[in-house]
């Protein structure tokens, strides 16, 4: 890919300066060559126009121009240019463009600022053509998408609605019946490990050139009594519900903030409104990342970006065989010995007979997720409302309801 680029004057001749620091970029006196990846140039390109131009005038008319939602290769020269050519009058209509670069035809494009003005040169290619057509989706990764849980249904209740979806968990095998459909991008991802993060963010970096929405909904239960429960499982625990989100929402918030643009939709719990007896470690973590969440979205919306929680109620899903496999590693209690039986049950508790389907609560939660202004907070799901009332109720007339019942 080349871009030509002809320094007019002496701030454009610093830009020109500037972009020959970053790797992959290239200058041979007035012409920029990009080398390598080059969603990634466009970014740091898009960031300099800023720097020396300003900030777009209006969201509004960034929002209305012709390839706003466009991050992909193709998409991103037109995004470039059309974000100028919306702004500033460019001499080149960005829906004229559009057409020619679908074509692959060789296209040349002047981008006005009000102070500066660059000349690209874009040489297209048949690949361009395939991106552009998939450059009006939204990229969603989602995290902990084995099937029969509730990642596996949102994984598929967003490609229903469109989106190139990006299901992840810790072996593929676990997601095989989604292998084979073109819709999915599917990759290995352990929310405990830095790397295997960085490796599936970059992947779908590579892949689709941005993520505009982020599930955190890998999660793990533990049902034990607070003052036995083994510290290392309390640790795991944490690091997965907690910190796996805070990896995944590190890795990705750099690239979002570029394009000043993503969702990121937490999943926590209804248990975290009113935490009961036996699942302490889980209600805490879960209402650790509530409180994160609350954090972010206030934080992160001076970038664009909206910050969803979302407390499902009881959905039938894997959850309690996964909760049965790490109480079997637990020890012997030895004063909660007596009250085993009330233990175990709590393991089962949101797996019953009237417990609501996954993929039901995945089609509500997507097309809330979807929304142009997402809700803060989302709760959804059998035992929900009942959870939201113990919330608000005194303290001593919820001890009193969860002592009736454990
Ligand atoms: N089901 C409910 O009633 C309910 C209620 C409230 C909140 N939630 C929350 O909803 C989310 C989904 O749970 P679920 O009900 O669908 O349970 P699930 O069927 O057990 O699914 C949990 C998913 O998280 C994955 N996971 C666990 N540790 C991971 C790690 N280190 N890295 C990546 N993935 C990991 C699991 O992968 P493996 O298959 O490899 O173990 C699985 O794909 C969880 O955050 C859970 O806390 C569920």
């Amino acid at each position: 890919m080349r871009v030509s680029m002809a320094p007019s004057n002496p701030i454009s001749r610093t830009v020109t300066s500037a972009l020959s620091l970053f790797s992959g970029l290239d200058i041979e006196s007035d012409r920029l060559w990009i080398k390598q990846n080059f969603p990634e140039c466009l970014h740091i390109l898009w960031q300099i126009v800023e720097a020396v131009a300003g900030p777009p005038r209006t969201s509004k008319a960034l929002s209305s121009a012709t390839c706003s939602k466009g991050t992909m290769l193709g998409a991103e020269i037109v995004w470039l240019m059309a974000k100028p050519n919306q702004l500033f009058a460019c001499s080149v209509p960005a829906v004229a463009l559009q057409p020619l670069l679908v074509l692959g035809m060789v296209t040349e494009v002047v981008i006005s600022t009000t102070i500066n003005c660059y000349r690209f040169l874009c040489l297209d290619s048949p690949k361009l053509a395939f991106l552009m057509a998939d450059s009006e989706k939204e990229v969603v990764l989602i995290t902990g998408c084995s099937e029969g849980g509730i990642g596996y249904a949102l994984a598929r209740a967003f490609a229903s609605q469109g989106c190139l979806v990006v299901p992840t968990s810790r072996s593929l095998s676990s997601m095989k019946s989604l292998e084979n459909d073109p819709r999915f991008f599917l990759q290995e991802l352990d929310v405990v490990s830095e790397e295997s993060v960085r490796r599936a963010v970059a992947n779908t970096l590579d892949k689709f050139g941005r993520i505009d929405v982020l599930v955190n909904n890998a999660g793990v239960h533990l049902v034990a009594p607070l003052a036995e429960a083994p510290m290392s499982a309390v640790e795991h625990i944490f690091d997965t519900n907690v910190y796996g989100p805070m990896r995944l929402i590190q890795s990705i918030f750099p690239h979002m903030v570029v394009r000043r643009k993503g969702k990121i939709v937490n999943i926590g719990s209804v248990s975290a409104l009113a935490p009961g007896p036996w699942a302490g470690v889980y209600s805490a973590s879960k209402a650790a990342l509530h409180a994160l969440t609350d954090t972010l979205r206030l934080e992160l919306s001076n970038f664009g970006i909206s910050v969803i929680s979302v407390a499902p109620g009881a959905i039938r899903s894997n959850i309690a065989n996964s909760s049965a496999v790490s109480y079997g590693k637990m020890p012997e209690w030895k004063f909660y010995k007596p009250f085993e039986s009330s233990i175990r049950a709590r393991m089962v508790v949101s797996q019953g007979p009237e417990s609501t389907p996954a993929e039901e609560f995945a089609k509500k939660t997507v097309a809330m997720v979807l929304k142009k202004n997402p809700p803060a907070w989302f709760s959804y799901g059998k035992l929900s409302t009942i959870m939201a009332i113990l919330y608000h109720l005194p303290l001593s007339i919820r001890d009193y309801i969860y002592r009736l019942k454990f």
